[in-house]
């Protein structure tokens, strides 16, 4: 069994099974969620011969950091749920891989804690912030400060959550709140906060572009616009000076009829011509599965469920190993296709199998 699965099941088996219902699910009838997988398997890649590839290097840099792949850790809440040491392990774990962490403003870790642990293994680790702009207007600004204040590099603004997605699972469960002892530690000493608790997320459909340009003249910092799926959204982040985007439905978890990211990567990286750089996250199990979304445009992908499930099974030493395995996958995609550094991979390297020639 490969490494993802085997770590997958061991967390299945360690973890509370509300708890993995709230890791492994999504909304509705959980298709967006399939998809995001399956829609991988469809594609073909069509390598490259005699290229002359030996050595090759894996980094990229995104915003000024630098990453030793295009594989960063994607922004999941509550990692105390799924091991004591949380976001610290998971911290520790990225910066060891010197990959970047996105670190969720749902954390049961309080966000300066979360880069201390990525610094005490790594000087110049690279830990961006995770952000829902929240719906009370003096909250987002004390956030921002708190992430600015932590040394986050970016902030990744989530736009896909306007509303807060059905998920059955949990819904079935009755998971609501975080057990006693764990809380979303961001939330702590915010204005409107109750004394020594957290603030609760807030989640607004009345959010707009305004608020984006509010946040954009209030840091310096680069701001990442994530879960971006019409191209339409391209060029009104562009006018907003947003710095990146990422292709993401959220893992499945937000819009069910939403499309698997990869099948809607194509007409991003086309609205974007290059004038911005790509991430996507959803379903990126496999050293492949990062060659075929950076062939169609993507700078890097992020990784979610992998994580907690490396997380759940062994710690830091599990989500280490989850990317390390995607490291050594893709080098070895790489290689196969005639590439020596990520950019290497084009769009006509891509191509669709016939429906009736996929692999089961
Ligand atoms: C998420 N995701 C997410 N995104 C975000 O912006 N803020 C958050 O707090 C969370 N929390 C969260 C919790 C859990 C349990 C999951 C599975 C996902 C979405 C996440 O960043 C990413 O988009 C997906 O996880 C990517 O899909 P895969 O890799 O899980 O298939």
């Amino acid at each position: 069994m490969p490494l993802l699965a085997r770590l997958h099941d061991q967390a299945r088996r360690t973890l509370d099974p509300v708890h993995y219902d709230f890791f492994a699910g999504g909304a509705g009838q959980e298709a967006a969620l399939s998809e995001n997988e399956r829609a991988f398997r469809r594609y073909a890649l069509l390598p490259r011969v005699l290229r002359g590839s030996a050595r090759r290097d894996l980094a990229v840099t995104l915003l000024g950091d630098r990453a030793s792949m295009p594989v960063v850790v994607a922004p999941t809440a509550f990692h105390r749920l799924a091991h004591p040491e949380g976001e610290r392990a998971t911290a520790r774990a990225a910066a060891a891989a010197g990959t970047v962490l996105i670190a969720s403003m749902a954390a049961t870790t309080a966000i300066g804690e979360v880069t201390a642990a990525a610094r005490s293994v790594s000087a110049d680790a690279a830990v961006w912030f995770q952000l829902y702009l929240q719906p009370d207007p003096e909250v987002t600004p004390a956030l921002v400060r708190r992430a600015e204040r932590a040394g986050c590099s970016a902030l990744v603004v989530t736009a896909d959550s306007p509303v807060f997605g059905r998920r059955e699972r949990d819904r079935r469960n009755g998971f609501d709140d975080l057990p006693p002892g764990l809380a979303a530690e961001n939330m702590r000493d915010l204005p409107g906060a109750p004394p020594g608790r957290p603030r609760a997320i807030g989640m607004s459909p009345a959010l707009s572009w305004h608020d984006l340009d509010r946040l954009r003249r209030l840091t310096r910092l680069p701001i990442v616009l994530k879960g971006v799926l019409h191209p339409a959204d391209v060029p009104l982040a562009l006018d907003t000076g947003v710095d990146a985007l990422i292709v993401s439905n959220h893992g499945g978890r937000q819009l069910d009829a939403a499309p698997a990211t990869v099948a809607a990567l194509p007409a991003i990286a086309e609205a974007a011509a290059g004038r911005l750089p790509l991430l996507l996250d959803g379903g990126v199990r496999r050293g492949s599965d990062v060659a075929v979304a950076l062939a169609l445009g993507a700078t890097a992908v992020g990784i979610g469920r992998p994580v907690l499930w490396g997380l759940a099974a062994a710690g830091q030493a599990g989500v280490g190993q989850v990317l390390e395995a995607l490291r050594d996958e893709f080098d070895h995609v790489l290689a196969l296709c005639g590439g020596a550094r990520p950019a290497d991979l084009t769009r006509d390297q891509v191509t669709v199998r016939d429906p009736g020639g996929e692999p089961s």
